[in-house]
């Protein structure tokens, strides 16, 4: 069947739900198991809203009646685990045949894990990509009436589709998608072959759903895009990302902005200034270095050397004092040599990252860097890896630890979950505070002295 409105596909779903309710004497439950970026979190919160409306019941535990895995490929341990996870599922199948399990993401747009699927994992019953991840209604429909694998794997996008529902994790604060896919091309990366090309939300639609969000009590909301600094490039009337921050600004009600991410290629100076000067936007940028070396990074098609992204993290910590850089940094590209990590481990040297993740590469079929010549063993890149992580800590404890007695606001996110008397609050800046309170302190901004730092935490009081 196809319906012409999801509207109609979710009502239809609510009648299936009724019945297969009625036949197990329950509500039936179902679980949203999301891998990856803050992305797919967000279309995850797509994915549980659409299963809400239909009836079920939201659970953690994968032995729930309906699970969907939301999959990410960026790293091959990503692709593992997703397999690991659904040898576990269909043990539970075989104990209740009744159940449903699908697969969605970005590991469902490589034709190779799709025949693997196909072949050897025949229990799945549903299997669709992120281009048409709003169709998930119509194939919930599909998937609840017949038995049997359906699969929908489309190469491009055809729309943006603007009104699904959503069930937000937290109350008082949202991802907000501003774009989807990338047109970077990064030599070892597989985003832009799984999530196409790179495309812009109209800003008018990116105002009213943060309008919207600041109506239901949320007060931070992270603009969601691979390359947030090349938001607005296609759209019919352009406009630049810092325009578009400076108009989210003004919405009453939303008292942090924060994105992700930032690709250093596009940074500008308008944007720098945009920070500095507004009230909203949060002192912490995640600035990818990938790698400190020239070679590495044109090998990497990163667009910028080292000099440049040394010159770039210099005037934000200049203009902006209180900012923290994050970055991502990945070893053991083809190619790289002891000399090349200590180029990079100058640049942590300089820049004293706040924090950073490192990554160890990981070759992604049908990327340029997955053919070079020269691909480092295993065993090197780990050797390589800890070097790198002892210097990322050395300075993530050090910049952590500035700001010790000061008062920061904090918005408390949650209870903390090994000592109930204490709450956890995060900071502009996102590092995290852990202080004595309760749950009624949950979504609110409370000042807090920061009294002590703990590493890569503080505990403090109000
Ligand atoms: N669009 C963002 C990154 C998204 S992927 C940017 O350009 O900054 C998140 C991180 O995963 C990247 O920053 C990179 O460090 C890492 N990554 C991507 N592909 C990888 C690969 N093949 N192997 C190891 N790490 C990878
Ligand atoms: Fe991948 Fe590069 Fe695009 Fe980031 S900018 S998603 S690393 S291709
Ligand atoms: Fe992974 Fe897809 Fe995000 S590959 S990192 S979930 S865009």
């Amino acid at each position: 069947m196809t319906y012409s409105s999801n509207d109609e596909a979710i009502k239809r779903a609510g009648e299936l739900v009724r019945e297969l309710s009625e036949k197990l004497g329950r509500v039936p439950t179902a679980a949203v198991i999301t891998f990856g970026c803050q992305m797919n979190a967000r279309d995850s919160e797509k994915l549980t809203g659409i299963l809400i409306q239909a009836g079920f019941s939201i659970i953690s535990e994968e032995s729930a009646d309906f699970v969907i895995y939301n999959t990410c490929t960026v790293r091959d341990n990503a692709n593992q685990r997703v397999y690991g996870r659904l040898g576990v599922c269909g043990g539970y199948k075989k104990k209740n045949p009744h159940m449903k399990i699908a697969l969605c993401g970005c590991m469902m747009q490589e034709p190779s894990v799709i025949e693997k699927i196909r072949k050897s994992y025949r229990f799945v019953d549903l299997i669709f990509g992120t281009h048409n991840l709003y169709k998930f209604p119509e194939y919930l429909v599909n998937c609840l009436e017949q038995d049997g694998q359906i699969i929908d794997i489309w190469n491009e996008p055809d729309q943006i589709e603007e009104n699904l529902p959503v069930a937000r994790k937290y109350p008082f604060k949202s991802g907000v998608n501003i774009m989807f896919g990338c047109n970077n091309f990064c030599t070892y990366c597989i985003v832009p072959y799984v999530r196409g090309r790179e495309r812009s939300r109209d800003p008018k639609e990116i105002i009213r759903e943060c309008e919207r969000l600041a109506s239901e009590g949320v007060v931070e909301v992270m603009l969601l895009g691979q390359n947030v600094n090349s938001y607005g490039r296609g759209l019919e009337n352009p406009i630049s990302f810092p325009e578009l921050l400076r108009e989210i600004e003004k919405i009453e009600g939303i008292r942090r902005i924060r994105f992700m991410t930032s690709h250093p290629k596009d940074l500008s100076d308008e944007l720098i200034e945009t920070i500095r000067d507004s009230k909203k936007i949060c002192r912490h940028i995640h600035l990818p270095l990938q790698s400190g070396s020239s070679r590495i990074l044109k090998a990497m098609n990163r667009c910028y050397d080292k000099e440049k992204y040394l010159a770039l993290a210099k005037k934000i910590r200049e203009e902006i004092p209180d900012v923290s850089i994050t970055t991502d940094i990945i070893i053991g590209f083809p190619g790289e040599t002891k000399e090349d990590v200590d180029e990079t481990i100058d640049v942590i040297r300089q820049v004293e990252y706040d924090n950073a993740f490192t990554f160890i590469y990981s070759k992604r079929t049908g990327t340029p860097a997955a053919s070079m010549a020269d691909q480092v063993p295993e065993e090197e890149s780990h050797i390589q890896f800890d070097r790198v992580l002892a210097e990322v800590q050395k300075y993530a404890k050090k910049q952590s630890a500035r700001f010790e007695g000061r008062v920061m606001e904090a918005l408390v996110e949650e209870v903390n979950e090994n000592d109930s008397s204490l709450v956890t609050g995060r900071l502009s800046n996102n590092m995290i505070v852990h202080f004595p309170g309760d749950e009624s302190m949950i979504g609110k901004f409370v000042d807090v002295r920061l009294k002590e730092c703990k590493g890569f935490y503080y505990i403090g009081e109000i």
